[in-house]
């Protein structure tokens, strides 16, 4: 007991001096790891660069075009968010592919995305959807961030963490604590945990435990869906010799329903860089989430449990969206399978679905089409998260 308790002690002050840099999705040794395989040309990660020197977005002539109002969801001046998610997607996979070959000319093109939005954004609004911006934009531009703050010619950090502190921070804040004026229920999961990951993801790039423990605690016993005993709510044991977990937006449907577990990867996969293990909580739950979203959307029955909250009772899995392909997949697979070696039977297989839709390797924004749902993951999985 007492050895148990000054363990938890020491990684709970080691968490309080110092966060890991880079330490969201990627670590220093993945790095390392993708530019080894890249430069030996070895697959999948091989295969994995490829696709994401093939996109459009990843290319060092993309110019950026930022506004200094962001709007997202139908209001009166229009939308014109997707300036935001189709820079981020350059900034991304051109911070990656500096990562995966130490050429400068990818850092100073990522950078120069960043600059401009950090020098010209003032606000993020629009319907509620503002709310999704501001969790889903703030946590990939932190991201991008995280990885460009090793580059020594960059001299935007500063801007860049203001940015983020000052506009994607309070949204994120402000959605947790009130849900935009609903019922705490009324949000499905999905909008819960977006916000989560940029909160977390902002503590993490400003150093600042306060912003990361409080998506840690939500993540935990939040009031709101995003909870993971909300957003996975109900537990079959032993399912064909799995354990499988019903997710919050099954009745709804399976495009979100992955969305969901999506973010709840990118969650445990940055909290995990930092010491945080959630892959592992309550007896692994998100894989449970997600090998029962793997195998209905494969085509297999799963059991199902009538939802209801104070706006919706689904009494069957809904249909809609089911089979969809998005690059989530990788992550999930590598870290149960590979790093944990757990039971991973449908995700494995939907990783595979999505990775022979690519051509070899799971894409990042641009190659799931034009709508904001294309962008909503960073993707490239294989080339990062392959082990
Ligand atoms: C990018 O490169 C240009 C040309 O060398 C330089 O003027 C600029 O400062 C660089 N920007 C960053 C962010 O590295
Ligand atoms: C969750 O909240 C309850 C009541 O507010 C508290 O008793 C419990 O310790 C909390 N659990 C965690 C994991 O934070
Ligand atoms: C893994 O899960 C599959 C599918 O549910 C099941 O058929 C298989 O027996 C399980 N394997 C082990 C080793 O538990
Ligand atoms: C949900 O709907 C079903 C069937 O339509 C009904 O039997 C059930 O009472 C409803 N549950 C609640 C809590 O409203
Ligand atoms: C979903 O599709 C299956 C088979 O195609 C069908 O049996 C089931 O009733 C459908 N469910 C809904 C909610 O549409």
């Amino acid at each position: 007991m007492r050895s148990l308790l000054l363990l938890y002690a020491s990684a709970f002050s080691t968490l309080a001096t110092a966060f890991v840099h880079p330490g969201l999705l990627h670590t220093a040794e993945d790095f390392t790891r993708v530019a080894s395989k890249v430069e030996a040309k070895t697959n999948p990660w091989y295969a994995g660069y490829q696709k994401l020197v093939a996109n459009r977005h990843a290319q060092p002539s993309w110019v950026a075009s930022p506004v200094p109002e962001v709007y997202r969801g139908v209001n009166p001046k229009g939308q014109n968010y997707q300036r935001l998610y189709n820079d981020i997607a350059a900034g991304y996979a051109l911070a990656l592919r500096w990562k995966a070959t130490n050429d400068v000319q990818y850092a100073n093109a990522s950078a120069a995305i960043i600059d401009a939005w950090s020098s010209t954004l003032k606000m993020v609004g629009g319907s509620g959807d503002r709310f999704l911006a501001s969790g889903i934009y703030g946590y990939q531009i932190a991201n991008i961030v995280e990885i460009l703050r090793d580059y020594p010619a960059w001299t935007g950090f500063a801007a860049a963490k203001e940015m983020l502190v000052n506009i994607f921070y309070p949204m994120s804040h402000h959605f947790l604590v009130n849900h935009n004026d609903a019922k705490v229920d009324h949000y499905w999961a999905n909008w819960d945990l977006c916000n989560l990951n940029n909160i977390l993801a902002i503590g993490v790039v400003t150093d600042n435990k306060i912003m990361f423990d409080e998506a840690i605690h939500y993540f935990y016993n939040g009031s709101g869906n995003g909870a993971i005993t909300k957003a996975i709510w109900k537990i079959y044991p032993d399912i064909d010799g799995q354990d499988l977990g019903q997710l919050q937006e099954s009745g709804r449907d399976q495009g979100h329903t992955m969305f969901v577990v999506g973010m709840l990867g990118i969650f445990a996969q940055m909290a995990s860089n930092q010491g945080v293990d959630l892959f592992s909580y309550l007896d692994n739950r998100i894989l449970k989430g997600s090998e029962y979203v793997a195998k209905f959307n494969l085509g297999y029955d799963v059991p199902y449990t009538t939802y209801v909250n104070s706006w919706v009772n689904q009494s069957e899995i809904s249909n809609n969206s089911r089979g969809g392909v998005k690059p989530i997949w990788e992550l999930l697979y590598n870290r149960y399978g590979k790093v944990m070696g757990e039971n991973v039977t449908y995700t494995k297989l939907y990783a595979e679905k999505v990775r022979a839709a690519g051509g070899g390797a799971e894409g990042g924004g641009g190659d799931y089409g034009p709508t904001s749902g294309g962008y909503d993951q960073l993707g490239y999985g294989t080339l990062m998260y392959s082990v």
